[in-house]
């Protein structure tokens, strides 16, 4: 199916990045939120972005016009009635997410794809919301969005080809590379990231290592980018729980047990980069 008209639900860190891979890609897209000035600090973000690629010469001011002018805004999801294809990035709310599809199916004509970006909620679920489950599809960008290559495909049970097909196609469009996964707990790329994060909290919990140490073995010792306290602060410590529950409670297995340093950061409203403190202070 051609995608002409892409819509994204939610502005945040996820939202606005998938925006700008989409817009840059040559498609139209409306970004929404529930406030203007969660849509204008999205669209500013993305601003910066492209202008920080005019600054180093990877696009020019003209290419960065373009892709601005191909975004829109607004703050009522029937807007997205007029879109080929809507991703949803919200918050990772199972109430708030089955709202948004309850909605979506009820405002978008039958032919439109609805994606959810979640990070670890079931496929299955959020598709039994719409009376279009064959027309729902896990589709899911790694944060930071315009830097990660990596796209996973979930497919729920009722995933038809064709929406499938659809959005493969359109993580190369995005310059993506993609991943198809099945519809269980935390899909494969959470399935085994969250762990080794909620591992590194008991490290700290326990006092094995300082936060600093933690990160630096596994910077140095293994090669990852980042540590995986300072990849928790940027994901965000609310996100990191989220995750670690629905892995818990969807194989009632211990070994997913959230670590309890984890709860107690996100009860103080410890998030991370989003909130200035976390692991680290920023
Ligand atoms: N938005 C846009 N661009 C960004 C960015 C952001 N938030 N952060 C960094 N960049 C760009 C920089 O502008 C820079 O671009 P150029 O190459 O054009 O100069 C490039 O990325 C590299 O950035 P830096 O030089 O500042 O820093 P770095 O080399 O340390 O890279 C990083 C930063 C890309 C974040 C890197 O540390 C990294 O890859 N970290 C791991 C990230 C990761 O694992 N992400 C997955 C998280 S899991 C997830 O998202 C799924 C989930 O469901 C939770």
């Amino acid at each position: 199916m051609e995608v002409k008209k892409f819509g994204v639900i939610g502005a945040g860190q996820m939202g606005n990045g998938i925006v700008q891979v989409a817009a840059t890609s040559g498609l139209d897209v409306l970004m929404s939120d529930i406030k203007e000035e969660f849509t204008a600090k999205g669209f500013q973000t993305i601003e910066k972005n492209l202008n920080r690629s005019v600054e180093k010469g990877k696009i020019n001011s003209s290419d960065r016009d373009a892709i601005l002018s191909r975004i829109s805004t607004t703050t009522d999801l029937q807007d997205m009635a007029g879109m080929d294809y809507v991703v949803e990035a919200a918050v990772e709310r199972e109430d708030l997410k089955f709202q948004i599809f309850r909605d979506l199916d009820t405002f978008c004509p039958p032919h439109t794809i609805l994606g959810t970006n979640t990070s670890s909620i079931p496929i299955g679920r959020i598709a039994a919301q719409t009376k279009r489950p064959e027309k729902v599809i896990g589709f899911h960008f790694m944060n930071p969005v315009p830097v990660m290559k990596l796209v996973e495909v979930i497919r729920g049970l009722a995933t038809d080809d064709e929406t499938f097909q659809t959005t493969w196609d359109l993580c190369f469009t995005f310059g993506k590379t993609p991943a198809e996964a099945n519809d269980f707990p935390g899909f494969i790329a959470n399935r085994i990231l969250m762990p080794m994060i909620n591992e590194a909290v008991f490290c700290l919990y326990q006092s094995v290592g300082k936060a600093e140490d933690i990160d630096t073995v596994m910077r140095l010792g293994m090669n990852h980018p980042m540590g995986p306290l300072a990849l928790a602060d940027l994901i965000g410590l609310d996100t990191c729980l989220a995750i670690m529950e629905t892995l818990y409670d969807g194989f009632k297995d211990s070994k997913y047990r959230p670590c309890p340093l984890l709860r107690k950061y996100v009860e103080a409203g410890w998030l991370g980069r989003k909130t200035g403190k976390g692991f680290y202070q920023y």
